[in-house]
């Protein structure tokens, strides 16, 4: 593949890079929204590291989709609003699961080898779904769909791959009308590229830009999800809604030396079973569908028998199945595990519940539109209500291929209505962006910051919360803030960690103001304080935008831009 910093054109000391339309991020929806918008323009995909690297690219137990012969539109919709605790936008559901079927279906077209059994996907189980309905490639599901859409990016002639290049701020100009601001119209993005400020131009702009488990201790993310999408749109005036809403994945792996990893719900959906350290089996006290219960019940559980127990961890039991039959449904798993000197066949998996998935983001209609003009979001990083207060397992994938095409193709129509490119912008910055580029700080003092974000948000911005415990975190956040401006700056080579820096700040404050005023619980927002779900006060979204108290609005997507 092209080096992608030598395809960057250096002009009078600063980088700088024309498109029509830009994609920042390369999971399923970036990739799949370049496709789409492919085909009408010239599209340029750019990406934090690595092609490859992406929450999507370690996706395991697969993508949700109503293709199975006893499955219909109808109940795959029911079972996602039912898991969305009545938070769903229902339009933006429908359009989801029913253009979910030919997504999936052009996916296998193109190549995707997920496994079969006779002339039919094999569909397996997944909590909350009354029906079998995922696809996937053994516990490998992310990894064959990445492969195939890249393989097809890389084949595209007009996308522009710029690998490790890493988008700090949007690219924003404001019309004013007698001093009153208008409309705000989104350029492109600032990126640094080789240590270096890159200005990227483009007619039409798509965030894909994927989650933020990583700023929290325990998560099943990899080291790319820290944020940055939210809170480079938060600082551009996006509205951010259900930022509450974050997943905790009942089960990461909790092993000394091993990183991160996931223990996919599919183990559980084949019969996987929990039991506490006492070798008790407890999910059945907790819920009639046991270890399929929603995932904020089963993370709850979990949690409320770590405490009971006093010990960090519950073990996942799928030793009744047969060794051939757990080496081919989930050979990642196996490999991964007994790299660490643990194998399922005969040993018990340590396990803890850890940070999964963004429900809220930034808000868009079903055409992927935010309220800034020629800026589109898609996959993890937005939220089209699709998801509610909690998602459904295997939905995301499903939600990024489905709304990823639809940004695509309504990116490039934007671009082609936009008759020349924009000014020539250099980036303006913004207050914190700017600070932290022009000061000095070792790696150690922003490591050590991005770890007090971390320890906060674990303790009381997690799977309970209470108001006085948000209260002491939103606190500790807000001097954070102010201290980095006693932070000596960082140097160049150190730019990109302090941004994640800063971002994760930017969204932890997100998060903790609107689990600090959502007084019920609902999803996987639970409040210790407000443990009933009160439909009469809270059939509502939370608003957030910056500079501003987080406000209350009705449900119902946007179209304001
Ligand atoms: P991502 O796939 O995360 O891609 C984001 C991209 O943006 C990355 O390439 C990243 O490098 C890039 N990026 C980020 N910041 C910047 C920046 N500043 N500049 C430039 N580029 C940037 N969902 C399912 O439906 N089924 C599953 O089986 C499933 N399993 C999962 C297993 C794991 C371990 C994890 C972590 C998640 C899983 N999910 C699953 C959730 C799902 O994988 C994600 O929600 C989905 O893949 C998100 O896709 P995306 O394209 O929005 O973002
Ligand atoms: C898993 O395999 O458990 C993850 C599925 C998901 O997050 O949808």
């Amino acid at each position: 593949m092209e080096n992608p910093t030598s395809a960057v054109k250096i002009e009078d000391g600063h980088s700088s890079w024309d498109t029509d339309v830009l994609i920042i991020g390369s999971g399923a929806a970036g990739l799949r929204a370049a496709l789409a918008a492919s085909e009408h323009t010239n599209v340029t995909l750019i990406t934090k590291t690595t092609l490859t690297e992406s929450n999507t690219h370690y996706a395991q137990g697969g993508i949700a989709v109503a293709m199975n012969l006893d499955d219909t539109i109808a109940l795959h919709i029911k079972d996602t609003c039912a898991a969305g605790a009545g938070l769903c936008d229902v339009k933006a559901v429908e359009m989801m699961v029913s253009e979910g079927i030919p997504r999936v279906a052009e996916l296998l077209d193109w190549g995707a080898d997920f496994d079969w059994e006779g002339t039919l996907p094999r569909f397996t189980q997944e909590a909350a779904h009354s029906r079998r309905r995922i696809v996937h490639k053994g516990d490998a599901t992310g990894r064959e769909t990445t492969d195939v859409l890249i393989q097809r990016v890389l084949n595209t002639e007009n996308i522009h791959v710029l690998q490790n290049t890493f988008a700090i701020d949007l690219l924003t100009d404001a019309e004013t009308t007698e001093g009153r601001e208008e409309t705000v119209t989104c350029y492109g993005v600032t990126a640094i590229v080789d240590e270096k400020a890159v200005c990227i131009r483009a007619r039409a702009t798509i965030l894909a830009t994927g989650g933020l488990g990583r700023i929290y201790p325990c998560t099943s993310n990899p080291k790319v999800a820290t944020g940055d999408g939210f809170a480079a749109a938060w600082r551009a005036g996006c509205e951010m809604v259900d930022m509450e809403f974050v997943q905790f994945h009942p089960t990461t792996l909790y092993l000394d030396g091993a990183p991160n990893f996931l223990i996919s719900e599919a183990v559980r959906g084949e019969g996987g079973q929990l039991i506490n350290i006492r070798g008790e089996r407890f999910m059945e006290k907790y819920h009639e569908k046991g270890e399929l219960a929603p995932r904020d019940v089963v993370s709850r559980a979990i949690q409320v028998e770590m405490e009971l127990t006093g010990f960090p961890c519950v073990y996942l039991d799928i030793t009744h199945k047969p060794a051939e039959f757990i080496l081919e449904r989930f050979p990642t798993i196996s490999d991964t595990t007994k790299r660490f000197g643990l194998d399922i066949n005969v040993d018990l998996i340590p396990v803890r519940p850890g940070a999964h998935f963004m429900m809220g983001g930034i808000r868009t209609n079903t055409d992927t539109e935010t309220n800034l003009k020629g800026l589109y979001a898609c996959g993890e990083v937005a939220c089209t209500g699709v998801h509610g207060a909690n998602r459904l397992a295997s939905n995301s994938l499903l939600e990024c291929l489905v709304y990823g095409a639809r940004a695509g193709t309504n990116a490039a129509m934007f671009a082609s209505l936009q008759p020349s490119y924009p000014p020539d912008m250099l980036p303006t910055g913004n207050t914190e962006t700017s600070r932290m580029s022009s000061v000095e700080a070792d790696l150690a003092s922003i490591e050590a910051i991005k770890g007090a974000i971390q320890e906060t948000l674990w303790e009381n911005v997690s799977i309970e919360r209470n108001g006085e415990g948000l209260k002491q975190t939103l606190a500790e956040l807000q001097d954070l803030t102010t201290n980095l401006g006693d932070v000596p700056a960082a140097p160049e080579s150190d730019a990109i960690a302090m941004v994640e820096a800063i971002n994760m700040l930017n969204v932890a404050l997100m998060i903790t103001q609107s689990a600090l005023a959502r007084t019920e619980s609902r999803g996987a927002h639970y409040r210790a304080d407000f443990p009933t779900y009160n439909d009469t006060d809270w059939h509502r979204r939370i608003l957030i935008l910056r500079d501003n108290p987080p406000e209350v609005v009705p449900l119902g997507t946007l179209v304001s831009s």
